[in-house]
C-alpha cells in the first residue's frame, strides 16, 4: 500500500532543525528526510552544484517506492535561494517550500535596529537574498556575515566521540564569525538580533550564547516554516490538526554521508531512534 509523506531535505543534518518543528507542528505526517551530507557543505560551492543536487534529491524523493511524497520541504536557505524557483517551475504540481533568513520578523523585533545575519556565502551572494533584503531598505541596518566553515564543523561535530575536537571547532568557528560582525548588545549602535541564516546555525545556539550573552535575540526559522507547509498542504489531503502527540507519524530517513552521524544527530536533537539508509548518487 502506498502511504503519504513530507519530502525535506538538506545539504547534510542542519535541516532536521526545521524537521523537528515540522513534526511538532505536524504530528500525524510521515516524512522522508534525505541528508546530502556526501556533498555538504553547499554553501561555498557554486550554484549549478546546489542546482543539480536540489534536482537529484528532489528526484529521489518523487520516485519512493510505495511512498507518494505530496509536499517537499527545502530545509536548506543555501538550496532554497539557488534552486527553489527551478524545481517549482519544473515540478508545478508539487507544493515546494523553502527556508531563508528571518529579516521580516528581526526588524519587528529590534529595537536598536542593528540586525545580524549569519548565513552561508552562497545565501548572501544570492538574487533571492538581495530582494528580500532590499524590500526591508531603510527599516533596520543588516550585518551580514558569511559563515565559511561553520556549517561544516557542525556536520562533523555531531559525533563528537570520533573527532573530540569538534566542539571546539564550533565554538572558534562561532567567536570568529561574531566577533567580526561588531558589539552585540541592548545599547545604540549595538546588535540586539541575530539571525541564523542557516539551518545549521540553531545547531550552535548554546556556543552563540554562551560568547553573546542572555540579551540577544536569535531568530530561526524552524516554525514559521511548519505553519507554512501545514497551509501549502493539498486541500484534499487529511490536514493534521489534532491535538496529538509529536511523533506519531513514521521518519524515514537517508544520506549520502555516514548513516551513523545522521543516526547520532537524529538520535540528539530528535530523541528519536530510526534507521538510516545510505544513498549514492
Ligand atoms: N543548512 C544549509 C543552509 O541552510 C547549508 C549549509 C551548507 O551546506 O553550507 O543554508
Amino acid at each position: 500500500m502506498t502511504s503519504q509523506a513530507i519530502g525535506v531535505f538538506d545539504s547534510g543534518i542542519g535541516g532536521l532543525s526545521i524537521l523537528k518543528a515540522l513534526r511538532a507542528e505536524l504530528p500525524h505526517e510521515n516524512f522522508v528526510y534525505v541528508a546530502d551530507s556526501g556533498h555538504a557543505p553547499y554553501g561555498e560551492r557554486e550554484d549549478c552544484f546546489v542546482v543539480a543536487r536540489s534536482r537529484a534529491i528532489t528526484r529521489h524523493l518523487l520516485t519512493q517506492q510505495h511512498v507518494k511524497v505530496k509536499a517537499l520541504v527545502i530545509a536548506c536557505n543555501t538550496a532554497t535561494a539557488a534552486a527553489i524557483h527551478l524545481l517549482r517551475e519544473e515540478h508545478p504540481n508539487l507544493p515546494i517550500i523553502g527556508v531563508e533568513p528571518a529579516l521580516k520578523p528581526a526588524t519587528l523585533l529590534s529595537r536598536t535596529r542593528r540586525i545580524g545575519v549569519m548565513a552561508t556565502r552562497g545565501t548572501l551572494a544570492s538574487a533571492r537574498f538581495k530582494r528580500l533584503r532590499d524590500s526591508l531598505a531603510g527599516q533596520a541596518e543588516f550585518v551580514l556575515q558569511p559563515c565559511d566553515g561553520l556549517a561544516d564543523a557542525i556536520e562533523r561535530g555531531i559525533d563528537d566521540k570520533a573527532d573530540p575536537g569538534s566542539a571546539t571547532e564550533i565554538l572558534a568557528a562561532c567567536a570568529h564569525h561574531t566577533r567580526a560582525m561588531g558589539p552585540f548588545g541592548l545599547n545604540e549602535g549595538e546588535i540586539d538580533t541575530l539571525v541564523l541564516g542557516c539551518t545549521h546555525y540553531p545547531f550552535a545556539s548554546e556556543h552563540l550564547r554562551a560568547l553573546l550573552g542572555p540579551h540577544v535575540q536569535f531568530l530561526d526559522t524552524g516554525a514559521p516554516v511548519a505553519r507554512q507547509t501545514r497551509l501549502r498542504l493539498p486541500a484534499a489531503e487529511p490536514q493534521t490538526v489534532a491535538p496529538a502527540a509529536p511523533g506519531m507519524g513514521q521518519v524515514k530517513l537517508f544520506t549520502t554521508g555516514q548513516t551513523n552521524t545522521l543516526q547520532a544527530a537524529v538520535q540528539h536533537w530528535l530523541q528519536l531512534d530510526s534507521t538510516v539508509d545510505s544513498l549514492h548518487f
